[in-house]
């Protein structure tokens, strides 16, 4: 579709004008419009994230001034694009325009990466030293990373491979893994094998899982089966969580989750996004926004909080979730964990605890990502507070308590990543609050997940460059 507006060259003097009169000073400068209101999801370089790029000149929305300034104003709500009609004035939409095609031009001329580690250099943190070594540099947006007992490591990446390394070599793709929905955030998601692996042979995958309603719509949900590798294929497949296909939602949204945590009694809980549909997290008969807890193989635990509950689903845990993408157990005392992904503002820090409501969307300390308010309730009855938030959003994801040996200072903490700002702190817990935070890696990507490996050095997996580092400890 053609339209009547100028093309971009024109814009930038239109746009320059309207930035340095002082009649208009209440007009925003895009490159600060696009750090706050869009940096989060399509990356601080515009190279992507959770959304796509900017530099590549792939258009999905159509490629003229006319297209990009309408998608923006309209977004793509089911894709996950909001819109920000409501809350940018359409100078500031032409404006960005013009900024994104600056920045596609400069990236043309001089390509911008995120710099390789440099092996050799020593960094320093409060209580330790490190070195960054590059494990994997040729991988597609590794999403979870865990180890065999036999020093193993096995590697997801979004557009649905499972990997295998060791002995320093990434193996070919296993086959035959599921078919996975790979667009917008979905994807092959986490792997992890059983906590007796030695002796069962289980690894657990989640996965957005692609499939056609009656209506006859192709939709997507996460879902959660186990398999085992033999020969370098994936075989003896069994369902472990699958949702009625008609509570599927629409392909390559939002908010899938996903992670998995075990305990010692034989319980998996595994995490499922809202999937962009907010209010679905405090609607029992539907498995988004929740944590679920299940037998290893699948079966519903008597004793799970809604199993009597007319309606509900009954391997619900916990809900009122919005993006849990961080789930682990705390090996000091059992108990669980979770990290979930705000809107913008509100990324949460919670225990979670049997039957509990952790108030997404009715409370939260966020707001929409176009600035407009989605609640003024941050706290209400019957409704858990997160141990903390951090606001504005890190893009928290992944997260990993430091059990290993090789940073003694570090043990018992709770490593969390950080997407949007591509960072990985250090959280220290005392008695069920954070006493202490310190940033201990940044700089070299986002942050997908990070898992201490074997020996006791912190694996990292990066997105955009796309590599799995290890923090090697110095002196
Ligand atoms: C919450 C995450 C999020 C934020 C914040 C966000 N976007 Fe998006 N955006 C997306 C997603 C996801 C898509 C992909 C939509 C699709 O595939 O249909 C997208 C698509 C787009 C597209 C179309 C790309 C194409 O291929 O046609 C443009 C242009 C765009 N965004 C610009 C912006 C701008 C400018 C901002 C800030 C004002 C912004 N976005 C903020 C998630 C976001």
């Amino acid at each position: 579709m053609r339209s009547s507006l100028p093309p971009a060259s024109l814009l930038i003097s239109v746009g320059a004008l309207l930035f340095t009169s002082p009649a208009c000073a209440q007009s925003r400068d895009a490159e600060d419009i696009y750090a706050q209101f869009c940096a989060s999801c399509h990356g601080a370089n515009l190279a992507g994230g959770s959304a796509p790029s900017m530099l590549d000149d792939e258009w999905v929305h159509g490629g003229t001034d006319a297209d990009i300034a309408r998608v923006i104003t309209e977004g793509a709500l089911d894709q996950g694009m909001p819109a920000w009609g409501p809350a940018l004035t359409d100078a500031e939409i032409r404006a960005l325009v013009v900024y994104l095609r600056e920045r596609r031009a400069g990236y043309v001329r001089r390509p911008d990466s995120l710099p390789m580690p440099d092996s050799e250099h020593v960094f320093n943190t409060s209580a330790q030293r490190y070195r960054i070594e590059t494990v994997i540099d040729d991988i597609d947006t590794p999403w979870s990373l865990n180890w065999l007992p036999d020093g193993t490591m096995l590697v997801t990446e979004k557009s649905g491979t499972l990997r295998l390394f060791r002995d320093g070599e990434l193996s070919p793709a296993i086959m035959d893994t599921p078919w996975v929905d790979s667009s917008g955030q979905a994807g092959l998601l986490e792997v992890a094998p059983h906590p007796d692996y030695a002796r069962n042979g289980w690894i657990y995958l989640t996965f957005s899982d692609p499939q056609v309603n009656a209506a006859g719509d192709n939709v997507s949900f996460t879902k959660v089966v186990r398999g085992r590798i033999s020969d370098g294929t994936w075989t003896d497949e069994e369902v472990i969580f699958a949702a009625d296909v008609e509570l599927y939602r629409r392909p390559g949204g939002p908010h899938y989750g996903s992670r998995i945590a075990f305990d010692d009694h034989g319980y998996i809980y595994f995490s499922i996004g809202d999937r962009g549909s907010s209010e679905h997290a405090q609607d029992l008969g539907r498995p988004n926004g929740k944590i679920h807890r299940l037998h290893d193989d699948g079966r519903v635990p008597a004793d799970n909080p809604f199993v009597h509950e007319p309606g509900a689903i009954a391997s619900i845990w916990s809900y009122g979730h919005r993006n849990p993408q961080g789930l682990d157990i705390d090996p000091q005392d059992g108990r669980l964990w979770d990290t979930e992904h705000g809107p913008r503002g509100g990324d949460e820090l919670n225990i979670i605890e049997k039957g509990h409501n952790y108030g997404w969307p009715v409370i939260t300390y966020g707001m929409n990502y176009n600035g407009t308010p989605i609640t003024a309730e941050t706290a209400r009855d019957g409704m858990d507070q997160p141990v903390t938030h951090w606001t504005p959003s890190i893009a928290v994801c992944g997260i990993d308590f430091y059990e290993g040996n090789a940073f003694p200072a570090w043990k018992g903490n709770l490593l969390v990543t950080a997407l949007a700002q591509q960072h990985v702190r250090r959280v220290v817990i005392e008695a069920g609050q954070v006493v202490e935070q310190e940033v201990i890696f940044e700089g070299f990507g986002r942050c997908r997940d990070v898992a201490s490996g074997p020996d006791g050095t912190i694996y990292i997996a990066l997105n955009g460059p796309n590599r799995v580092v290890r923090l090697v400890p110095v002196e």
